[in-house]
């Protein structure tokens, strides 16, 4: 045995409850579970908790990988794994390349579009397997980047033509290890996309068996309607869908999960559903005016012409400023923003819905991020598992290991198991999220160990420089 971690308190992935027992690991795998020979390596366990490292499975972590590579908001909540490009944005293909001022929302993941020089997805595999970050990542590509790239106007449907170049780069990156496309149809360059050119577009998942995943046209008034278009575009195409951060926006759809989550639960009698959701009643995207109409609160994450307003309350900003909550917006942007707009009921129902993976939505390059980028998960442990008792913690642990390893189609990830590979977390049962909005950048307490591929990543409340990470395929 390479390492063997002994004395500690196992929960494996599959909402099985805990039991007692060392783990054995040899080549990156899980080489035993119960008693375990002498190891290389020892840690001792001292009763905490010993659970598959947590995937991440709604990340904007494709540029992270590569200029922060040590990953550290998400290795040290446990997490071993990430799905990024989601909500229609992604670093590959950009065969146009991108040069400042970059369309929003893709300046959520590079304002000055530095990052955006992989031609063609399989360029950016290869790059994250010649420099491979401390996580393993599962790869979708983006539909509006696509769209900006193939289309000389995005405020109008994509033509015959369009579409099959859109389809040969899908074509392209799933070839490549994309695992599927993803879009967001709420955002400008993609929202004049009607269903039928999602479906086009997608159509190279049919054969491929990769998925869509999706942030819907409308997740407030007409939130009805956008599942409906997703549970058409996955049966149409034979494929499996994934909801994006599912929740409820605006005061008058507060409480809309009660009608939403059977919703899903009938089609997911027909076809496959997967969704997410991530712990906080505050959302976080780019600044406009109209998200902030629906919101009792927004903060501003960042701005580029006003750098010095970013952590601030846009109506302290608007005071200062001396202009109304338009104008200043106006001021402020490009930018971005956290909008309190969601209910703590809808919130936990989702959550405790049992399909509901964990996603941290994370935007790891704001300078006053929100919180979930680097407390999701022990947030799910701490305060809601733990401390509300919304579910056992075996529950949670399911919710962001095993559930999200079926759902993507993640062979031998997910589940503490022999021969499985070996992606670990040891924890504290006390664990706690420790970023908030006010001071949002701060690792999480109680993570003690995680291990990727067999190499510990963090340890003693920091990174190893260890890079183990690999490019995950859909099996
Ligand atoms: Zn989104
Ligand atoms: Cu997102």
């Amino acid at each position: 045995m390479d390492l063997v971690i002994r004395n500690a308190t196992v929960i494996d992935g599959t909402r099985a409850p805990r039991f007692q027992a060392d783990i054995g690991i040899a080549g990156g795998r899980i080489a035993a579970i119960g008693k375990a020979p002498k190891g290389n390596k020892e840690i001792d366990g001292g009763g905490k908790i010993l659970a598959p490292g947590f995937i991440d499975a709604h990340t904007h972590d494709d540029r992270l990988m590569l200029s922060a590579p040590e990953m550290a908001p998400k290795v040290s909540q446990g997490v071993t794994t990430v799905v990024a490009g989601n909500c229609g944005i992604s670093l590959a293909p950009a065969p146009k390349g991108m040069r400042a001022p970059v369309t929003p929302p893709i300046d959520l993941m590079d304002d000055e579009g530095k990052w955006f020089r992989f031609k063609e997805f399989k360029d950016y595999v290869k790059t994250l397997r010649e420099n491979p970050p401390a996580t393993n990542c599962a790869l979708l590509v983006g539909h509006t980047m696509l769209r900006v790239q193939t289309m000389d106007d995005v405020e109008r449907a994509a033509s015959e033509k369009e579409i099959s170049s859109m389809q040969r780069l899908v074509e392209e990156a799933l070839e490549a290890g994309a695992i599927g496309v993803s879009t967001g149809l709420y955002y400008e360059p993609a929202s004049a996309a009607p269903t039928e050119e999602v479906i086009e577009v997608c159509r190279p998942l049919s054969r491929r068996n990769a998925l869509y995943c999706t942030h819907m046209r409308d997740e407030g008034d007409r939130i009805v309607d956008s599942l409906e278009e997703t549970f058409r575009i996955g049966r149409e195409l034979g494929v499996p869908v994934v909801i994006s951060h599912h929740k409820l926006a605006g005061t008058p759809n507060h409480g809309r999960s009660a009608e939403t989550l059977p919703l899903i639960e009938k089609a997911m009698r027909s076809q496959k559903i997967g969704l997410d959701c991530y712990p906080y009643c505050a959302s976080s995207t780019i600044l406009s005016f109209g998200r902030t109409q629906v919101a009792s609160k927004t903060l501003v994450t960042w701005s580029k012409p006003h750098p010095e307003f970013q952590g601030m309350d846009l109506r302290d900003i608007a005071t200062k400023m001396r202009r109304s909550i338009e104008e200043t917006v106006g001021q402020l942007v490009p930018a971005g923003a956290i909008y309190f707009s969601m209910d703590e009921k809808d919130v936990q129902r989702i959550l405790a819905f049992e399909h509901t993976m964990i996603g941290s939505d994370g935007l790891p390059h704001d300078a006053a991020p929100h919180p979930r980028l680097w407390g999701t998960f022990p947030r799910v442990l701490g305060h809601y598992a733990n401390g509300l008792n919304l579910f056992p913690l075996e529950t949670a642990v399911y919710k962001m290991t095993g559930l999200t390893a079926k759902t993507f189609g993640l062979a031998d990830r997910g589940v503490l198991k022999e021969g499985y590979a070996a992606d670990i977390v040891l924890f504290d049962e006390g664990i706690h999220e420790s970023a908030t909005f006010e001071k949002p950048i701060q690792a999480a307490k109680g993570i003690d160990t995680v291990i990727v591929n067999g190499q510990a990543v963090w340890r003693g409340g920091k990174p190893t420089g260890a890079r183990p990470g690999k490019v995950l395929r859909r099996e």
